[in-house]
């Protein structure tokens, strides 16, 4: 596939400037806003293996195909992560049913995630908001936060996180922990109560528990419990801290699944920025997550590398040396080299629905790019029985489009506003029910 033809029509208008910084390598690295200068790429067609044979059936998308996107962009991009932990067990910390003023049934769950009885571990403490008043199973969203569970909601009962946090005074973290100030700094971001009224429940926990998101050598977080004896790094094909994250997911999934107050069937996996392509990256792994939803993932999320608009796959790397796996860096300035791009991330988790959302001022996330990586999947869509999303052209801003494959640009910034959950919550009702 080539950009030219016919996505070329598919213009963002603004102001189009190349930014020039450095990075340690002390070359200069440009960074472009400029679409006439995005690079002539060629996409590798999802429908097409690499040694040319066409892909026609369902059971060669599912057995031939898929595997082998999802191995190359294993082991060039996220890394290979362990399975489940033989000894992860839960612990249902709290429980309230009539919490936030009668609305909500509160549970806070501590998932210890060990492989031998003996080993110290890591804990990842979940917080679920359910429905009170439901009859049934609910439906959840599923979503890391950035700054502990006691963030999201100013609910004076939620456990403030011991764990390492980036300082950050407007969110009330000194010294590398949270304080009572960070109760609810973060709270327009999660909307509860909407959430509840709707009929949806919400789990969502610390990223931090699963791998404090700084460069330390992989000496904390869930890495280090599977180095074999003397090991102390992942190898070249072996998971950095986005697939980290998103094995985190599953790992709240295994819970979700045993607690008979949740509709299993119906939980959505939903992530901001760099949680944003962990969710993707955890669709892409978990068959059990019934829908996907990017929220202005950029690169190394929805966003196509080969475009190298905004932030660039030297760039990623080079700013957060441990997100992705080290194979990742031979793609630095190199992206036409790379065997798949974020179209195929996509398409990986077909024929299930996935939502990807962008803000217009987001010019680091590539909206286009976002969009264009939506669109390049939905022939595996189609192929598999669903329409995905039709029409080349980008939407009009704040107009949510597509079918099994939503998508918006909203105006605005990168961040996470109440319109971009109404429409996952508008596509969820038309998933889901
Ligand atoms: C940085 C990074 C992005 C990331 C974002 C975030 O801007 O370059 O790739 O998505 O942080 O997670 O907030």
């Amino acid at each position: 596939m080539l950009r030219d033809c016919p996505f070329q029509k598919l213009g963002l208008i603004g102001l189009i400037v190349s930014v020039v910084a450095m990075d340690s390598s002390a070359q200069p690295l440009v960074i472009n806003y400029d679409e006439a200068k995005v690079p002539g790429y060629r996409l590798s067609d999802p429908l097409v293996m690499s040694d040319g044979r066409p892909v026609h059936s369902a059971s060669a998308w599912y057995g031939l195909r898929r595997p082998e996107i999802l191995d190359q962009m294993t082991a060039q991009m996220y890394g290979e992560a362990p399975g489940r932990p033989e000894k992860m067990h839960f612990s249902v910390v709290s429980d309230q049913t009539d919490a936030l003023g009668g609305l909500a049934r509160r549970k806070e769950v501590t998932i210890h995630l060990k492989r031998h009885e003996t080993d110290q571990g890591v804990d990842l403490n979940v917080l679920l908001y359910l429905p009170a008043k439901a009859k049934e199973v609910s439906p959840v969203f599923l979503g890391f936060n950035f700054f502990g569970n006691h963030s999201i909601s100013h609910d004076p009962e939620i456990t403030l996180s011991d764990a390492w946090m980036r300082n950050d005074s407007t969110k009330g973290i000194r010294e590398h922990r949270a304080t009572s100030a960070s109760r609810g700094s973060n709270a327009d971001r999660w909307p509860v109560q909407m959430m509840l009224e709707r009929g949806y429940g919400l789990a969502t926990a610390y990223y931090g528990d699963i791998d404090p998101d700084f460069d330390d050598g992989w000496q904390n977080g869930v890495h280090p419990m599977f180095f074999r004896e003397s090991q102390r790094a992942p190898e070249p094909h072996q998971w950095g801290s986005v697939a980290a994250w998103a094995w985190g997911l599953s790992r709240i999934m295994d819970y979700l699944v045993t607690d008979v107050q949740v509709d299993h069937d119906r939980v959505a996996v939903m992530g901001h920025s760099r949680l944003g392509k962990a969710a993707l990256w955890a669709g892409a792994n978990d068959a059990r997550f019934a829908i996907v939803v990017s929220n202005n993932s950029g690169c190394g999320g929805a966003a196509l590398s080969k475009r190298a608009y905004g932030e660039t796959v030297r760039r990623i790397n080079t700013s957060f040396p441990h997100w992705f796996c080290g194979h990742f860096g031979t793609y630095n300035e190199r992206e036409a080299l790379l065997p798949f791009d974020q179209h195929q991330l996509i398409a990986l988790i077909a024929p299930r629905p996935v939502y990807i959302a962008s803000a217009v001022e987001d010019r680091w996330a590539d909206p286009k790019g976002e969009f264009l990586s939506g669109l390049h999947a939905d022939p595996v869509y189609r192929l598999l029985g669903k329409r995905g999303i039709s029409g080349l052209e980008m939407p009009e801003l704040n107009r949510s489009v597509g079918n099994a494959i939503g998508y918006h640009v909203r105006d605005g910034r990168h961040n996470v506003l109440p319109f971009d959950w109404k429409c996952y919550m508008d596509f969820a009702d038309r998933h889901l029910r």
